[in-house]
């Protein structure tokens, strides 16, 4: 049996359409568990966990899973030692610099030499912009980062940004592109040797409903 790990949150909707569509017609039931964080689907021979996306790299490294799928969000800011097998398309969104409206319109970002920002991605944050010759002073949250500007934590957040929605709730405008990020199927480097066959079967499954799901768009 293989052991996925899914994370909870935004990606969880369209991976299930990716999974029923390629075949794990039991996936379905991942939207409506309650208190469960194990679902069983006996057509793959899968037990899926639910699990905080930002886990999903401990779990897998750690190999109390096989494989599973994460935002390439989490995968920048954690370098974690596993494999990357496929893009899966969904789940889409930005990672932005974004700052108050009212610092937006006087701010000139080809002028930093030092800021300070609140964000849940110190590492991707500090790495982008010291190859600006930027230097970053970090205050690291773990959500609801948007509040920070408002509250006087840091004039500027980095975070992710898909509709734009709760950025502009909170009064602030999106002034840096820092990476587009999707989610990955990912898998622990020794079940990748072990449980070659099936994980190849999960990949072939997962690949081609990316393809027909794309087709249909
Ligand atoms: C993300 C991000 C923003 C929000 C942006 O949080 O941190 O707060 O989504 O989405 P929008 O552009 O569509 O408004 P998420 O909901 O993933 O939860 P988290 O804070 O628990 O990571």
């Amino acid at each position: 049996m293989l052991t996925f790990a899914i994370p909870k949150g935004r990606i969880l909707e369209p991976l299930v359409a990716l999974l029923v569509e390629g075949g794990v017609k039991e996936a379905r039931g991942l939207l409506s568990l309650e208190r469960d964080l194990i679902l069983f689907a006996r057509s793959f021979d899968l037990r899926f966990l639910i699990v905080r996306d930002r886990d999903v790299p401990t779990y897998i490294a750690g190999g109390g899973c096989d494989l599973g799928v994460v935002g390439s969000d989490v995968l920048m800011e954690q370098s974690p030692d596993l494999y990357e097998l496929i893009d899966l398309r969904v789940g889409a969104c930005s990672l932005k610099l974004a700052e108050l409206q009212e610092l937006a319109e006087t701010d000139n970002p080809s002028i930093w030499t030092r800021i300070r920002v609140a964000t849940k991605y110190p590492r991707v944050t500090q790495r982008f912009f010291r190859e600006r010759g930027v230097e970053v002073e970090t205050v690291t949250l773990n959500g609801s980062v948007e509040l920070a500007p408002i509250v006087g934590l840091a004039p500027r957040i980095v975070d992710l940004v898909s509709t734009g929605m709760t950025l502009k709730q909170h009064g602030l405008v999106p002034v840096i592109d820092i990476m587009e990020c999707s989610a990955r199927l990912v898998a622990n480097k020794a079940a990748f040797r072990m449980k070659k066959t099936e994980i190849e079967r999960l990949y072939l499954a997962l690949r081609g409903a990316k393809e027909s799901l794309n087709a249909k768009v």
